[in-house]
């Protein structure tokens, strides 16, 4: 006869969360946003419940989102004009430059981060310059990302999110940071962002498919966890604050591991596909939309996320608040 029975502490409400383990905080929430020069807010077809928000109705969305705990977004801009070289990106009067230096005037406590990469301002979609043969130009991007860094920090962004996966992305940004009197911005680095399937909704969204080769030649390979530990270390020891791993639910497991081997915060990016994938479920009824977000977003935690980025922001504030 055992003498355990682990259902004596799973009998009521109260008990349940008197032995919780792991707990969700709006504190640990990022929520993305989309900025455009569209002239009304429109809804993203591929991402129910998300919003391509012109620059002047982005207040007031982020005013709704902090009145719930929200602290931090990471914008994301969509160009009016594409060109071979991502000209938008250095643009100080671009959609990101033009929507930070709004937002950080409106909410000077915000935590800014800026999503920075080439894919969504270039006409070829992807996350770098191009040589003549059409792979990336490591030199010539890493050169324009400094410009581009700056750029958005000159606006007020608080932290850059590099996302290109270019071997020395968080060096030269970091190089480029210091030497204009900006070490006290910070560095959340998309370190460990594997070729995934799941950000096909956001490609949709922004118009950043490649169109022609591959992003596998420089996002990871999903079969891979070393070489995580190992980007994750690179990025450290190059200047990031933050190491992001992206997307969260496939790859749980690197999550964990990277946990442990590293004394950085860790965040997660739940992305597009993640978020599709219960929206469009839970649209037919197949699954419970609210429960299913939030045992998602818990398993990312419990995993070791500190930080968490995921389109449900709002919705899972609210009912985190209505728990508390
Ligand atoms: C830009 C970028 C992407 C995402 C974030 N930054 C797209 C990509 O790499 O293809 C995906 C986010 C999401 O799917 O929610 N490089």
């Amino acid at each position: 006869m055992s003498l355990q029975k682990p259902i004596r502490l799973r009998k009521t409400a109260p008990l349940r969360n008197l032995v919780r383990e792991t707990r969700l905080s709006v504190d640990d929430i990022i929520r993305p946003i989309f900025v455009t020069h569209f002239n009304k807010q429109l809804e993203i077809e591929t991402m129910p419940g998300q919003f391509y928000f012109p620059l002047n109705e982005v207040e007031k969305t982020i005013d709704a989102s902090m009145k719930l705990g929200i602290n931090g977004v990471l914008l994301f801009g969509i160009p009016e004009i594409r060109d071979d070289l991502g000209t938008d990106t250095i643009n100080e009067n671009g959609i990101i430059q033009q929507a930070v230096r709004k937002i950080k005037q409106s909410f000077p406590e915000l935590i800014i981060i800026t999503d920075v990469c080439f894919c969504q301002y270039t006409t070829h979609g992807h996350c770098g310059i191009l040589n003549k043969f059409g792979n990336i130009d490591r030199k010539c991007s890493l050169k324009q990302l400094q410009v581009q860094a700056l750029s958005h920090v000159d606006a007020g962004a608080d932290f850059l999110a590099p996302s290109c996966m270019i071997d020395g992305m968080v060096k030269y940004i970091r190089k480029a940071l210091n030497e204009s009197e900006y070490e006290d911005r910070g560095i959340l680095s998309y370190a460990i962002k594997y070729a995934s399937s799941f950000y096909g909704p956001f490609r949709d969204a922004v118009d950043s498919s490649p169109k022609q080769g591959t992003r596998r030649s420089y996002q990871m390979d999903p079969g891979n966890i070393r070489e995580a530990l190992k980007e994750a270390q690179m990025d450290i020891d190059e200047g990031a604050d933050i190491i992001m791993v992206k997307p969260a639910l496939p790859y749980l497991d690197v999550i964990k591991e990277v946990k442990k081997q590293v004394s950085s915060p860790v965040a997660a990016y739940q992305v597009s596909g993640e978020y599709a994938m219960i929206k469009a479920v839970s649209q037919k009824n197949w699954m419970d939309e609210n429960e299913s977000m939030m045992e998602s977003l818990l398993g990312i935690k419990r995993s070791g996320a500190d930080i968490i980025i995921t389109y449900f922001a709002d919705n899972a504030a609210r009912i985190i608040n209505s728990q508390s």
